[in-house]
This record gives C-alpha cells, structure tokens and sequence, in this order.
C-alpha cells in the first residue's frame, strides 16, 4: 500500500537493528527490516530501494554459511551503508579482508578521530577532534576493498570510518543508532539526504493513504474491532471510523477489572464524542464471578484470555454480516527476527492475546497499524484529533486490575485498589511528573496489617506503589520519586481511602523483578 521513497534495512541479527529504523523514521523516511535469508534478487527488483543499509549482527564472516546478502545489493547503483557486522560483509563481498578479534574486540564507548578529508556524511557530526561512539565488535576489517578509505579511526578499529565516495558505499564499525553514540542521528540523516530522500513518509500523509487503503480493502462490507481504551486500539478504532463510518462496530469488554471511571470515560468518550458504533460489554459478573477463589497468577491470566475471547465472540456474533476483524498490530509484532540461538524462549507470563480468533471465527484482519512504530501511531492519534491526554495514557494490561492485586480478588479489594489508584495517578499529575514515568500504579497487597488512626487501632491491607522509566517495557527502571513526594502521597491514600492503613514503594527494577506484580 506504501508509494513512498523505500528504505531497505537487511537484517542480520543485531538487537538494535529496530533502533536503525527509528531513527529513520524520524527522519520521515519510510524503511523496512527484512532478515538477510529472505532477501532475494527478486525481492530487491520487487522492493526497489532507494539506499540499502546492512545491520549489525551476531556472526562472523569466518562462520560457515555466515550470513551474506546478494552481491546485486553492491550493483543496484543506490548508496549503501554498512554498520558493524554490516560493515565487515560489506568488505568482505568487495574484496577487502576481515580478521578475527584477538585482542582487538572492543564493547562499549570509545571514541573515534576523524581524518583530515572530511566526509559528507558526517557534516554537522565531527566538529571536534574526537567524538564519542558505541562500539560492538569481536572481528574488525583490516584491508579494506578497492576503492575504499578510511575516515575516522579508533584504538581498536582502525577503519572505524570507511567510504567509496565514488560508489556512494560508507561502512562504520559502531552503531551510530543507539544512544550511546550521542550524534549518531547526524550520520542517518546526512545519509539519507545524499540518497535523494524526500521525507515524504509522515503521519499526515500515511492518515489519507491508510483510509483509501481500508475502503478499498472493506469495500462496503461491516468490520468489527476490539476496543480496549488503549492506544493502539484506539487509533485503530479512529481511522477505521473515518474510512468506513457505520460500518465499523467496537466492541469494548468490560472486565471489572478497569481503573477508577475507566469504562464510563472510554464509553462516553468513544461513542458520545465521537459518534462510534460501540457496544459496552459489561460482563464484569462474569469475569469477576470465574475469578472467585483463584489466586494463582497464570491461572487467573488463563481465566481472563479465555473469557475475553468468547466474550467478544459472543458480542461479535451478534453484528450482522461482519467479514473483518480490525486489529491494532504494530510493526514491531511483524518484524520476522534473525534468530541465532535459535530455542525456545521461556515464558515469563502468558500475555493476554486474541491471537487466533480470526481464524476461529472465520474473518478477515484489516491492521492499519502494521507498519508503525508505537510513536508514530501516537502523532497519528494526534492527526485523528484524538486528546493529547489521552494519547500519552500509561500503558495498561489486557488483564488489568488482576494482576495489580496479587492473590485472591474480591471486590472489596477492587475498589480499595481503584480509589488508592486514582489518589496515586493524582499525586503524579500534581506534581507534573505523569510524563516522565513509563507506568505507573498501585498493587494491593493480600496482607492486612496493624495500624493505629485517632485513637484506634486499624487492621487493613497494605499496598504497594509502583512506578518505572522504560523505553519499551523490556528492561524498567524504578522512578527516583522525592521522600517528600512519597510521604505526601502515603498520608494522602491512608487519609482518604478507607481498606489501607500502609503504603510501601517498590524499588524493584526490571529484571530482576517484572513491572507488574503478577
Ligand atoms: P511485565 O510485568 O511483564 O510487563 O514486566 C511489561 C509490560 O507489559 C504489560 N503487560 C501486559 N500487557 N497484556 C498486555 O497487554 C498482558 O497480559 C500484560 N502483562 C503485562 C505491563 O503493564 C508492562 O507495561
């Protein structure tokens, strides 16, 4: 569906080839990830790139079967760049000649010098004498290909900056996408720009495209989407709204298990505000009902999915002629990973997912979302006109309170939990600190313990406040909130929701411990 300027990105493992696509995107330059197995001759024709970039990767070109991309890559006549492992193949395929680490390997920052001769693609960058640089690497080039020099050079990687002006190729052995190479966006972008780019990949566009994309696809036919107030499902929702209108039903399932108003302020906003085909499925009994007695977390995350799914079957079923299922997948969930090591992953908690309900159900997936990165479908929900403040919500889970109150769920436990919730959130946005944090939220904790207020004695639970800074969830760190802060905020729960008479901060970062509790 995409007319734009196209980027190749070939993959060959590196974690942070994610991160090389990012910050292209925020250049307005439409890329793709594609690992280097699948890159074929015929793909490169199909995909016809503007520029090529060569990721980073695990592997060396010693290996046997070590991964290459085509040779046709080097003959398409676009510009090339290579990073790190991108680097060695691309030396390695023209002529040049790579050795093993020995004592040569270098991990972490160094700081790379530039030659007198000056490169383009480094204006802006290089303005002094030494510039801070990631680096990762066992192997480095130590001959380099025909036609190539070197600009920049490191300790340990003396050809930590090479390019073939003539052929437009440039090769770094550091990671110029990660953070930790401070002006590394410069080297992206001077790239980009000399590969005639034209910035044409932006929200405002991609708004209008994706809609002529989903009424040619729906044509006139009726589409049904999951909306769970979240972001992704959100904006989802918006764009099929404006595309097709009447035709699209959400259906929102209300669990019991959302915070303070929640269900109200989603219902009156979606369908009040903006005029949405949109069922409330208040199956809180049920879902509340199965929950009672279990305190075992994954059976309690295997009740919720379970539910979820033939509760919106049964609401879905009930929309006259529906042929799509709209869904909020996002680019990162489609990216086919370079795997190495090649075994299975263990599972940490089984996420709540509908996966698989389309199939069963015998619909068809509309996903508009699927070639964006979380930020962009932010700035798209912006270009929906959906409120600011409602677009940089904190991310909430599939399973909700649930797994905010550790051990049995009553209801009693519930509503002590929203209203301490909803006094935490406040105390956040007072202080002006709700954007800085990642997630933040309380757990009720299945512990009652002895107070005293007045002059009696109190016996009721305690709960725990959680509060991280994260990039995507992965790895968290937790919120380095004020004694002042946190004092104010305890006296505030215990003053005014009655259940709680202790509150504790949960200085756990990620890993060892999980954002959520369960
Ligand atoms: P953990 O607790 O695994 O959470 O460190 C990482 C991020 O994922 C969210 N989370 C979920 N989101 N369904 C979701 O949609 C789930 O089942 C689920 N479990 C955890 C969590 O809130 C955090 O942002």
């Amino acid at each position: 569906m995409t007319h734009h300027e196209r980027l190749l990105i070939i993959d060959f493992g590196s974690q942070v080839t994610q991160l090389i696509a990012r910050r292209l995107r925020e250049l307005n330059v439409y890329c793709e990830i594609h690992p280097f197995n699948k890159v074929t001759d015929a793909f490169l024709a199909d995909f016809a790139p503007k520029a090529v970039i060569l990721s980073g990767g695990p592997a060396s070109v010693f290996a046997d079967g070590a991964p290459m991309p085509p040779t046709t890559v080097f003959t398409l006549g676009v510009p090339v760049l290579g990073i790190c492992y991108g680097q060695q193949v691309m030396m390695h395929c023209l002529g040049g000649h790579v050795e093993r680490g020995h004592g040569t390997a270098e991990f972490g920052r160094a700081f790379v010098t530039p030659t007198a001769e000056k490169l383009s693609i480094l204006n802006g960058w290089f303005e002094t004498d030494r510039e801070q640089v990631w680096m990762s690497h066992g192997d480095h080039v130590s001959r380099l290909a025909p036609g190539f020099a070197v600009y920049g050079t490191s300790p340990n990687a003396p050809f930590a900056i090479t390019a073939d002006v003539s052929r437009n190729f440039y090769a770094v052995q550091f990671h110029p996408e990660v953070h930790h190479t401070p002006n590394g966006a410069k080297l992206y972008e001077n790239f980009v720009r000399l590969a005639g780019f034209t910035g044409d990949w932006t929200m405002e566009a991609y708004r209008d495209q994706a809609i002529a994309a989903i009424r040619a696809q729906v044509g006139d036919k009726r589409v049904i989407c999951g909306l769970s107030g979240g972001v992704d499902s959100s904006v989802t929702a918006m764009l099929l709204h404006e595309a097709i209108g009447d035709q699209l039903t959400c259906v929102f399932v209300d669990h019991g298990l959302l915070r303070q108003n929640e269900a109200a302020e989603v219902v009156a906003m979606f369908r009040d505000n903006y005029n949405l085909n949109l069922i409330h499925a208040d199956e809180s009994e049920l879902f509340l009902g199965k929950l009672e007695g279990v305190s075992d977390p994954e059976t309690k995350r295997k009740i919720i999915g379970g539910l979820f799914i033939d509760v919106f079957q049964k609401y879905a079923n009930g929309i006259e002629g529906a042929e799509f299922l709209a869904q909020g997948t996002l680019y990162p969930d489609v990216i086919e990973s370079v795997s190495f090591s090649g075994g299975p992953s263990v599972t940490i908690k089984s996420h709540h997912n509908v996966g698989g309900l389309p199939e069963k159900m015998g619909l068809k997936l509309v996903e508009p979302l699927r070639e964006l990165f979380k930020d962009e479908v932010r700035v798209l929900g912006r270009e929906l006109g959906l409120p600011a403040s409602f677009i940089g919500r904190h991310p909430f889970p599939g399973p909700g309170l649930a797994i905010r109150c550790p051990g049995e769920i009553t209801r009693e436990k519930l509503e002590i939990l929203k209203k301490a919730d909803a006094v935490y959130i406040d105390q956040i946005r007072k202080h002006g600190l709700y954007d800085e944090i990642w997630q933040a939220f309380v757990a009720i904790l299945p512990v009652r313990t002895v107070g005293v207020m007045g002059d009696g004695r109190t016996y009721d639970f305690a709960c725990a406040l959680r509060a991280v800074t994260s990039v995507d969830g992965m790895t968290a760190d937790y919120y380095p909130f004020t004694h002042d802060f946190l004092g104010e905020t305890a006296t505030r729960i215990i003053n005014e929701v009655q259940g709680i008479n202790r509150v504790t901060y949960d200085i756990t970062s990620k890993p060892p411990g999980t954002i959520e509790w369960e």
